[in-house]
C-alpha cells in the first residue's frame, strides 16, 4: 500500500458538477479519510477588485496557480498547508485555515490542469464536461439559490466569462484521464438530474477496469443500458463507457463486481448493498433522488483512487 496521500483532480467550468462528484466520492471513501481542496480559494483578487480590473475568476492571472502547485506538492508529501479561503457569500477572503492531508485528497476547481507542474501532481485526473445548456441550468439553479444572484445576472456572467471558458477552461479536457459528460436522453422532454445518461471517456493514460465482459454481452445482464464503445476524443482514439439513465440497480451491481474483481478492497468501501447513499442527489425541491449513472461515475473514480493507492484488503 502507498502511504503518501493519493490526489484526485476534478476540474471543469463553473457549475459543471464538481462538488456533487467530489462529495459523492468522499462519502464512499469515508469523509474522515478525505481532504477536499477547492481551488476557488486561490483567487488572486476579491470580487470587487475583479470587477474593477475587468478580469474574470476563470483567467489564470486571476489565480495563484503557483501556490496551488506548491500546496499540491506539500499535501502530496503528507505535509500541512495554510490554505486561503475565498468566501462565496461576501466575495472576500476569510482568514486562512490549517489543513493536514488525509489519506485521499480531492482537488476540485477551475484551472487545476493549466500547467504541466500542476498536472504532474495528480494520481487521477477527471474533467467534467456537461453540455453547455445543462451547465447553464445548473449554474442558474445554484447561483440563484446559494449565491444570491438573479437569473439575469447569472446569464450575464456566463456571457462575459465565455471567452475565458473557451481559452482556459475547456482546453484542459485534453489532460484528463477520464472525461465525464452527463447529458439528457434525446427523447426526454422533462429535464431532471436523475434522468441523465453519462458518457465516460477513458483515456489510456491510466489503467481502467477490464470491461471485456461488457464486450461479451452473453456473459452478463448489462444489455444495452451499459455499453463500451470505441470513439475519438480531441482527435485521439479512446474507450467510451456509456451508462443510460434507466440502468437498473442489478446492472450497476454487475459492473461493480467487475471493478471489485480487480480492486477487492473496493467492496468494503462502496458495495451498493451496504451503501444505500451511493449516487444519491438532493433534488430541486429537496427530495432525495438516486442516479445510477452518477453512482457508477463515483465508483469508477473511487476504483481509480484505490488502484493508485494500491490498497490491499
Ligand atoms: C465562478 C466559479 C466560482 C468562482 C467564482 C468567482 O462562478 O464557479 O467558483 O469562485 O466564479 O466569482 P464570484 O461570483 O464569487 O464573484
Amino acid at each position: 500500500m502507498t502511504h503518501r496521500p493519493i490526489i484526485l483532480g476534478i476540474v471543469g467550468d463553473s457549475a459543471a458538477g464538481k462538488s456533487t462528484l467530489t462529495q459523492g466520492i468522499a462519502q464512499i471513501l469515508g469523509k474522515e479519510k478525505v481532504t477536499i481542496i477547492c481551488t476557488d480559494d486561490y483567487h488572486r483578487y476579491d470580487r470587487q477588485q475583479r470587477s474593477k480590473l475587468g478580469i474574470s475568476a476563470l483567467h489564470p492571472d486571476c489565480n495563484y496557480l503557483d501556490i496551488i502547485d506548491q500546496h499540491l506538492s506539500l499535501l502530496g508529501a503528507g505535509q500541512a498547508i495554510l490554505k486561503p479561503i475565498y468566501n462565496h457569500d461576501t466575495g472576500q477572503f476569510d482568514p486562512p485555515e490549517y489543513i493536514k492531508p488525509q489519506q485521499f485528497i480531492i482537488v476540485e476547481g477551475l484551472l487545476g490542469y493549466s500547467t504541466q507542474k500542476m498536472r504532474d501532481k495528480y494520481d487521477v485526473k477527471v474533467f467534467l464536461a456537461p453540455p453547455e445548456e445543462l451547465r447553464t441550468s445548473w449554474k442558474i439553479k445554484r447561483d440563484t439559490r446559494k449565491r444570491g444572484y438573479t437569473e439575469d445576472e447569472v446569464l450575464e456572467q456566463l456571457r462575459k466569462r465565455e471567452p475565458d471558458s473557451e481559452a482556459y477552461i475547456r482546453p484542459q479536457r485534453q489532460w484528463a484521464d477520464v472525461v465525464v459528460t452527463f447529458y439528457p436522453p434525446s427523447n426526454e422532454t422533462q429535464q431532471s438530474d436523475v434522468a441523465l445518461n453519462v458518457r465516460l471517456v477513458l483515456r489510456p493514460t491510466i489503467p481502467h477496469p477490464d470491461f471485456s465482459l461488457i464486450l461479451n454481452p452473453s456473459g452478463n445482464h448489462l444489455g444495452q443500458a451499459i455499453r463500451l464503445e470505441l470513439d475519438r476524443d480531441m482527435g485521439k482514439p479512446v474507450d467510451v463507457l456509456q451508462v443510460d439513465a434507466h440502468t437498473t440497480v442489478e446492472q450497476v451491481r454487475e459492473l461493480e463486481r467487475i471493478f471489485c474483481n480487480e480492486v477487492p478492497y473496493l467492496k468494503s468501501y462502496c458495495s451498493l448493498e451496504g451503501n444505500e447513499d451511493i449516487g444519491k442527489l438532493v433534488g430541486t425541491t429537496g427530495e432525495i433522488l438516486q442516479s445510477y449513472p452518477l453512482a457508477l461515475t463515483q465508483l469508477l473514480t473511487t476504483y481509480h483512487m484505490l488502484k493508485a493507492a494500491n490498497v490491499q484488503p
